[in-house]
């Protein structure tokens, strides 16, 4: 049987470098633990932008249908501002989410012990705290049509709409549900049916495949914005959240800086079975391509490599390894390695980019 295949998109800004430490996770997983994996790579965003005139060829269009898992960096930086809207960097990330049918983005919030000072809410608040929010990724204001911006009597309108089908809604439902169950069995679902009828159809659909196939998990509704203030005041509440495009854009930017760091976040985002019957899957870090510090060996890698693990996790029946990937990431920051973004006042030498993926691998090889 062939290995499975990876498709690396490092893509702009800091993506290049935390990519390279994955890659040395990944080819410690070949080296040790017999789990080869067919690498290619290729460019996304701004650089695709740079060699190509398009931030997505169509080439490697083909190749992430074709590959079992998508790996991708970041995408965007300064350069690229004042690009048509059509070929800006983000163009090339919505694409490959859009056509290979991402429905379902995966975005965990986990607050590390070693990093529960570091939050800007109390220590009690985010300790322990673990939830996972399901962003539908596909659909939504994203993606609705009419969109654009138009001439209207002597003045212009900018126009875009939230639009969801029922099967789009019953689909990330269902990917909700199915992890409640193997984490604390409850979904919040997250919309504005008080002012929004694409919030009314969504609650009504969330809590009719629930009826039907999910009776044992448990189900609560929740404005959107009072999901934010809740998620503020006490995040342990939830487990799972389940909510749309948008808000899930929001809501997981708030969840992720409870924790401490974006530099941290991993997320996947899933869609139907392939032939093989692995999901259509691109596992990517939450935090931007940070232009600021690109280049300069500063960039945490761990929000990337934890993308690996959930690739590990959710794409390869790996579930054991991802694990230990992720606890050997706990013991270096246990340890007290920190990475510039995770420092305070306290005096502490950061490491750089290299250094931490090189703590990663020796915590790989201890746990041997
Ligand atoms: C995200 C980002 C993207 C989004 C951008 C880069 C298009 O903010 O993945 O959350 O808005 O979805
Ligand atoms: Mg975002």
């Amino acid at each position: 049987m062939s290995n499975p295949s990876l498709l690396i998109l490092p893509g702009d800004g800091i993506g290049p470098e935390v990519m390279a430490e994955v890659r040395k996770v990944i080819d410690w997983y070949g080296d040790k633990r017999g789990l080869a994996f067919d690498v290619s790579e290729d460019l996304v965003g701004g650089c695709a932008y740079d060699k190509h005139g398009t931030p997505l060829h169509d080439d490697t269009m083909a190749k992430a249908l074709e590959v079992d898992a998508v790996l991708l960096g970041a995408v965007g930086g300064p350069k690229y501002d004042n690009l048509d809207f059509s070929v800006k960097p983000e163009r090339g990330l919505l694409r490959l989410r859009k056509e290979m049918d991402l429905f379902s983005n995966l975005r965990p919030a986990q607050c590390f012990d070693a990093l529960a000072d570091f939050s800007s809410l109390k220590k009690e608040v985010v300790a322990g705290l673990d939830i996972m929010i399901i962003r539908e990724l596909t659909s939504g204001i994203y993606f609705g049509e009419p969109r654009g911006i138009f001439e209207e009597g002597n003045e212009r309108v900018g126009i875009n709409t939230q639009r969801y089908t029922e099967s789009e809604i019953d689909r990330v439902a269902r990917s909700a549900f199915e992890l409640a169950r193997k984490r604390g069995n409850k979904v919040c679902s997250m919309e504005k049916a008080n002012v929004m009828e694409s919030g009314i159809l969504w609650r009504e659909v969330v809590q009719k495949v629930h009826d039907e196939d999910y009776p044992d998990v448990e189900l609560s509704h929740m404005y959107a914005d009072a999901g934010a203030m809740q998620l503020c005041r006490w995040p342990k509440q939830f487990d799972v959240i389940v909510t749309d495009n948008l808000f899930g854009d929001l809501l997981s930017d708030a969840a992720a800086m409870l924790t401490g760091s974006l530099g941290m976040l991993p997320s996947a985002s899933l869609g139907a079975p392939m032939e093989n019957g692995r999901p259509r899957a691109l596992y990517e870090p939450v935090h931007g391509s940070a232009p600021d510090i690109a280049g300069q060996g500063k960039a945490n890698p761990i929000a990337c490599i934890l993308s690996f693990a959930m690739a590990l996790r959710y794409s390869f029946d790996q579930g054991d390894e991802a694990t230990r990937l992720e606890q050997a990431i706990e013991k270096v920051l246990a340890d007290g390695l920190r990475t510039a973004d995770l420092l305070g006042e306290d005096g502490v030498d950061p490491v750089s980019t290299a250094q931490m993926g090189d703590a990663v691998i020796a915590a790989l090889d201890a746990s041997l």
